[in-house]
């Protein structure tokens, strides 16, 4: 019978004791495959932030990339509602066609609770428990308490060894903000990421929104999930967090801003037809352009896929290529929180980054003018809608 194993967490972020864990159950013995299953909405961490799902998803996954034997799974993250282990169990068991034991891996101190879990007699009939025995565990205590759960439900409970790495995540999420002393806690893949986006610093954009909010838009990542990269995911929450942080500075709505920001691009991926498709029902004919499209489509799939309703999100998500005259601020926004995000990396942009915390038309200014000169030195043209968004900000500029 195949063996998987199934390693959840909410892997905020990422970290070596994880990774400890996860390479002691493989070098146990005992399974074949592992499973690594980062959490979608956590629900015992409602009034915490917990980052982006695209955020913890890719730190797992570039940390397991080579490791043999492992796979990272998106099944809890595209779950709505809460997720019970034992479902989980069932859709994991479901995805294979031969008989298969699944055996879920946990530390051992999660045995002191197990009884209060979610159904535990029955979560114990689908699946071994292998517990980890770190340095410092109760082995004796925890030994014993195996033993008597195995005879009470007639249940499976195994232990395996593990070194103790002594890491939390909190701890860590902290010192990545103060930028302390934190690469050597995570898998240098990780560390990568979280580098290259700056992951963490913008946490507070996520703090400000209200726990409503923040469900909101867990939902919607959820939504845009299967029509993207994860590439584009990650560049999509980035614009979020961004466009969160203007809009608290601009006095825009911050929800208006995150749905915008997570939404701005979710054409971006569609096949060739299927985009021009989507775009040419915008009805907007100057947009009709293979890198343009995507804004218009992005807006008509926004509204009749994601049932967004809000002008004002679905404006932003259309314009976000070109700009154009008449832009309201949290178009203005989006437009910009898509250039400037914190994973963005060409350069000059601190100019574009610290004009836009008090000047979003100065900010505008600086980065359409910027492409402007791009295109001119590769011979093609602006477009019209830029041309007129740079006219109207140099007309009101020459009025004051
Ligand atoms: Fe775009
Ligand atoms: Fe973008």
């Amino acid at each position: 019978m195949l063996k998987i194993g199934i390693c959840g967490g909410t892997f905020d972020p990422f970290h070596n004791g994880h990774m400890a864990l996860i390479s002691a159950a493989l070098d146990s013995g005992r399974i074949d495959r592992l499973l690594v299953i980062p959490a979608g909405d956590p629900p015992h961490k409602q009034h915490e932030p917990v980052m982006p799902a695209i955020y913890r998803y890719e730190m797992t996954r570039k940390s397991l990339r080579d490791i043999p034997s492992t796979r990272v799974v998106d099944l809890e993250i595209l779950k709505e509602g809460r997720s019970y282990t034992l479902d989980t169990i069932r859709m994991v068991r479901a995805e294979y066609q031969e008989p298969t034991e699944i055996y879920l891996i946990y530390g051992s101190d999660i045995i002191y609770d197990l009884e209060k879990w979610h159904e535990p007699e029955a979560l114990l009939a689908e699946c071994t428990m292998l517990l980890a025995i770190r340095g410092g565990d109760d082995e004796k205590r925890v030994s014993k308490l195996a033993a008597r759960l195995n005879k009470k439900f007639n249940a499976k409970i195994e232990l395996f060894k593990a070194p103790k790495i002594e890491l939390s995540s909190t701890e860590i999420r902290e010192r990545i903000i103060a930028g302390k002393n934190w690469k050597k806690s995570v898998p240098g893949p990780a560390a990568a990421v979280i580098s290259d986006n700056k992951f963490y610093t913008l946490i507070s954009s996520l703090e400000m929104l209200n726990v409503e909010d923040r469900g909101k838009t867990g939902k919607l990542e959820r939504s845009i999930w299967p029509w993207l990269t994860h590439k584009r995911l990650l560049h999509s929450a980035n614009v979020m967090l961004y466009a969160i942080k203007l809009a608290n500075e601009h006095g825009v709505d911050l929800y208006q801003a995150a749905a915008a920001g997570l939404l701005h691009d979710c054409a971006k991926c569609l096949q060739h037809d299927q985009l021009m498709d989507y775009a040419a029902r915008a009805g907007d004919e100057q947009l009709l352009q293979e890198e343009l499209a995507h804004g218009p489509a992005g807006a008509v799939m926004a509204k009749e896929i994601f049932c967004i309703t809000d002008q004002e999100i679905l404006q932003s998500v259309h314009y976000h290529t070109t700009g154009r005259a008449g832009m309201t601020k949290l178009e203005k926004i989006i437009f910009l929180a898509d250039k400037i995000e914190l994973g963005r990396t060409y350069h000059d942009l601190d100019p574009i980054r610290e004009a836009a915390e008090t000047d979003l038309d100065q900010a505008m200014l600086i980065c359409l003018t910027e492409v402007e000169s791009f295109l001119r030195r590769s011979n093609r043209p602006s477009h019209p809608y830029s041309l007129d968004a740079i006219s109207e900000i140099r007309q009101k500029n020459k009025k004051e």
